[in-house]
């Protein structure tokens, strides 16, 4: 399952601009509609700027439209070079724009010893700070 996704952040993974930490992530995310979007890290010598995968994604979605999400795939290589055995959890600060943007049905979509692994994103973060309050 979502195996075309993984491989669209693999890709996307590939424009990392990652020069400060050498850290390279790849995120796709799956909307409603079908339209995949793709992100990658962006980083800034002025650190605190620096732009997540995921949330790049996101963005790019939002600002062309786009409000409903189903999943998204994040890949980085933790241990293996190939990103392939060790899940790479999304950040907080992902966390709570997918908390937003995607709620917590969104399927997030993680690699782990090559096979596709899918949480919820309430599993990620199940006690978020939410617009309910
Ligand atoms: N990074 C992501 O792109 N997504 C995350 O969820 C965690 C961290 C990036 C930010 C930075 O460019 C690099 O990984 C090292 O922290």
């Amino acid at each position: 399952m979502y195996k075309n996704l993984l491989e669209t952040a693999k890709k996307a993974r590939e424009n990392a601009y990652c020069k400060y930490s050498g850290f390279a992530v790849g995120a796709a995310l799956l909307c409603s509609d079908g339209t995949v979007f793709s992100g990658c890290n962006i980083e800034n010598i002025s650190y605190s700027l620096t732009n997540c995968a995921e949330r790049t994604a996101f963005f790019k979605a939002v600002s062309e439209g786009k409000k409903d999400f189903t999943a998204i795939a994040v890949v980085g290589a933790v241990k293996s070079e190939d990103c392939s055995e060790e899940p790479c959890y999304p950040c907080g600060a992902c966390l709570q724009v997918m908390s937003e943007l995607g709620g917590p049905g969104l399927d997030v979509v993680l690699l782990q010893n090559g096979e596709a692994v899918v949480m919820k994103l309430s599993e990620l973060m199940p006690r978020a700070f939410c617009s309910e309050f």
